[in-house]
């Protein structure tokens, strides 16, 4: 089945890939035209996703009409900052018969909507599936086992979209929680950072770090069943799952933003140095505002929020964490 892809980065290109490699053809848009080349004359992602040798069947495009108004299936993986004002261009164009999987994590600043809320917003006359779990793109690009949770309301689509990517070593899990399965990926972007900074400190505690993700999964369920999950949505996979993910992997942006943090770089400094703010940087602001509208007590978060604005130090969160969790 042509199958679309917006957005050819570390995720569209592994996602692409697979379902290349399952038999399909795929075609994916993509902001950075030396990407599009190196894609269609090279068949290689160096800059996202170097390493691998990608189908004859994964195609790069620079047109997003091409992309929307041609495929049964549109997967979406950019990052979640750029969603609205790529798709807005295209809004008209996209065939409605079309199911959009989001891939994308985040949520809006202004407005505190998810991404795939912005999603069903733009496009409603379109079926939409929600697409989360623990998934490195590096890992399953090289054929390391992986199981992801597509979280949607009809089950042929879910189906469809499952034929698309399931394989020996991957598969898919269905949900009916569109909202949980999106906020456990989302929502575990924050906690990462905390993990970062307890890398940079040189703190490799088992017990240390146990405490801590338990903390983080309940303050993740807090605010997630306040903004309408099922409780029981964290426990699996896009929830747990993606959040020990996340602990445990050196790919992760969140992750090394805290590592910076801990070295004693400011946000300034981390944007020149990363290029880019992680995405958990703008979900815990969001997330902040969100929950005191909500009236929701988030420790943990907020600590996070005072040593990037620098009102506590790396050192003081983790002794302030310690006498309020461990203690
Ligand atoms: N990489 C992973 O392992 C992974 C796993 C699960 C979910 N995700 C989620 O997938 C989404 C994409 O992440 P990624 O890691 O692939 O990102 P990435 O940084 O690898 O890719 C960035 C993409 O954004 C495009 N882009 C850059 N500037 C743009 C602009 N101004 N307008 C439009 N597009 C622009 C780039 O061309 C590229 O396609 C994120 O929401 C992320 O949280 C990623």
């Amino acid at each position: 089945m042509l199958t679309g892809m917006i957005g050819l980065g570390n995720l569209g290109t592994a996602v692409g890939n697979l379902i290349a490699a399952n038999g399909n053809e795929v075609i994916g848009w993509e902001h950075n035209s030396q990407v599009v080349e190196e894609i269609n004359q090279k068949g290689t992602n160096s800059r996202y996703l170097p390493g691998v040798t990608l189908e004859k069947t994964l195609k790069a495009t620079y047109s997003l009409r091409e992309v929307m108004s041609g495929c049964p299936v549109i997967f979406i993986a950019l990052p979640s900052i750029f969603l609205q004002s790529t798709l807005d261009k295209v809004r008209e164009q996209v065939n409605t018969q079309a199911i959009l999987v989001n891939m994308a994590k985040g949520l809006d600043r202004e407005s505190g909507l998810t991404s795939f809320q912005i999603l069903r917003c733009m496009f409603p006359n379109n079926s939409a599936i929600m697409l989360s779990g623990p998934s490195i793109a590096n890992e399953f690009a090289q054929g390391m086992p992986t199981v992801v949770v597509l979280a949607g309301q009809n089950r042929n689509d879910l189906l469809t979209v499952s034929h698309l990517l399931d394989n020996q070593y991957f598969r898919t899990r269905f949900s009916d929680d569109e909202i949980g399965v999106e906020l456990g990926g989302v929502l575990k972007n924050i906690y990462a950072i905390g993990l970062g900074m307890f890398d940079g400190q040189g703190i490799t505690s088992v017990n240390f770090r146990a405490v801590y993700l338990t903390i983080a999964l309940e303050e993740m369920a807090r605010i997630g069943v306040g903004m309408g999950a099922k409780i029981e949505t964290f426990l699996y996979l896009s929830g747990m799952g993606d959040l020990l993910a996340t602990s445990m992997s050196t790919h992760s942006h969140n992750r090394r933003m805290g590592e910076l943090l801990a070295k004693g770089l400011n946000l300034d400094q981390i944007k020149k140095e990363m290029g880019v703010v992680p995405e958990g940087f703008n979900t815990l602001r969001s997330m902040l505002y969100l929950a005191e509208k909500l009236h929701i007590a988030l420790p943990l978060a907020k600590g996070l929020w005072d040593v990037i604005h620098e009102r506590i130090s790396p050192e003081n969160f983790i002794r302030v964490f310690i006498r309020d969790f461990v203690d």
